[in-house]
């Protein structure tokens, strides 16, 4: 079973948020998880992927998202990244940005984000709020979905 659960600014940082932190990123808390609403992903029981989102110089912001090396390619870190986004698109965002590695980019620009500047070793990424488009469906041509019927 997958859960996922919110943690809002200004509460308690989960000790299993930051488990799956310190195994993607080696990070621990920081003054940011304050002001972020932290997304934390169980698989069958395990923290197993994070995300964060803040508010910060008119853009939400993602950031740390990541999946426990053992659970990816599991569709997890695509929810980790659709929850942010519907954070981000209930609270009427005009503009979502981020920061990732170049290797990530592809991930990203799946669901919109468009490079906005970069480097070789970070890229700033962006979409509209208006854009966001948590349709899972839209594009998929599986024929024998029960959703067509
Ligand atoms: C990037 C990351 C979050 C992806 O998590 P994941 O759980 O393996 O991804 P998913 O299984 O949900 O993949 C969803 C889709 O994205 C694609 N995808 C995954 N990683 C990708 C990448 N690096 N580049 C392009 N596409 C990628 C998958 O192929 C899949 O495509 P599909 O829907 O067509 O099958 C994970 O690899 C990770 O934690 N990386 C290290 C931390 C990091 O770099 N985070 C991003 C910057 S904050």
């Amino acid at each position: 079973m997958v859960e996922g659960k919110w943690f809002a600014p200004g509460t308690p940082v989960s000790p299993e948020m930051l488990s799956v932190r310190r195994a993607v990123f080696g990070r621990e808390e920081d003054a940011l998880d304050a002001e972020s609403w932290n997304a934390v992903i169980w698989a069958d029981g395990v923290p197993a992927a994070c995300g964060r989102i803040w508010w910060k110089e008119d853009a939400f912001w993602l950031g740390d998202i990541g999946v426990l090396q053992e659970y990816r390619g599991r569709g997890l870190g695509d929810l980790a990244l659709r929850l942010l986004l519907f954070k981000a698109q209930s609270h009427a965002a005009r503009e979502v940005r981020l920061r990732c590695a170049p290797e990530t980019e592809g991930f990203f620009s799946r669901l919109g984000f468009r490079p906005a500047s970069g480097g070789s070793d970070a890229v700033e990424m962006a979409m509209a709020g208006s854009d966001i488009d948590l349709d899972t469906c839209r594009n998929c041509h599986r024929e024998d979905c029960p959703s067509r019927h």
